[in-house]
């Protein structure tokens, strides 16, 4: 399996620099990616996945560099990726969403995202405007793993939702890592992102300004206000 390593990435918007050197890596272990609000998280994703150019620094996933290539080709490499706000078709039926991407020996198929979201399997028909942000969410994440990804990269995944469906989302996730599943999760919900993730990395200011366990963010009110403003 492959890692993920970012190194010296710079990235931003025009004139502005957003990020200024990150350095990340992601191995087997899912990893948290936090932060407080515009401090270059969904930039970053952006920049893995080729939606936004990077400036300097480079991004290699396994052998294959990122860098300079399309979002097409870096989904091939074998990163799926959930948009921050989910993002799905108002006029396509769940599944049609999912069956455009199935493939005949893919490792996913609608049918197993059904199985690990039978909420969607009760919505099939249901076109992307008719469905509830949780519903969209899964949606979101089950057209991502119907393109086979090694790595899951998801921006927010419970941005929105209801305690009970942030919940249901958490343990399918849960779920998928016993599999073997690797994550990079942007979060702003603590709870979620400990619950999932040992390792937590908090993004301030578009730089990586520490790295921390799980067990010691949720456990200090100090920290969580250092680097989320939080508590
Ligand atoms: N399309 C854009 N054009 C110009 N500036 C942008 C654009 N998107 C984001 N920015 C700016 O870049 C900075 C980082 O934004 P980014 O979306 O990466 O933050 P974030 O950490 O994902 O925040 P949030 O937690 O609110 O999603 C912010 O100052 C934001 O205003
Ligand atoms: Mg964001």
């Amino acid at each position: 399996m492959s890692d993920l390593i970012i190194s010296g990435v710079e990235a931003g918007y025009g004139h502005v620099r957003v990020l200024h050197g990150v350095n990340l890596k992601v191995s087997d272990k899912p990893v948290a990616l936090m932060g407080r609000n515009g401090m270059g998280k969904s930039t970053l994703a952006q920049a893995i996945m080729g939606l936004n150019a990077t400036t300097a620094g480079t991004i290699t996933y396994g052998d294959v560099t990122l860098t300079g290539l399309s979002p097409t080709k870096i989904a091939n490499a074998g990163i799926g990726y959930v948009p921050q706000g989910r993002r799905v078709f108002p006029s396509l039926t769940v599944d049609e969403h999912l069956r455009i991407l199935e493939k005949r020996n893919g490792q996913w198929s609608a049918k197993k995202v059904y199985e690990l979201f039978p909420r969607l399997a009760e919505r099939k028909k249901n076109g992307g405007a008719m469905l509830s942000g949780g519903e969209q969410q899964m949606l979101a994440i089950g057209r991502a793993l119907m393109t086979n990804p090694t790595l899951l990269l998801m921006d927010e995944p419970s941005e929105g939702l209801a305690p009970a469906i942030v919940e249901h989302l958490g343990n399918s996730l849960r779920d998928l890592v016993a599999q073997g599943q690797r994550v990079l999760l942007i979060e702003q919900n603590l709870r979620f992102a400990s619950n999932l993730c040992d390792e937590i990395v908090i993004l301030s200011n578009g730089e990586i300004q520490a790295t921390v366990s799980s067990k010691e963010l949720r456990s200090s009110a100090d920290l969580q206000n250092k680097y989320l403003g939080v508590a």
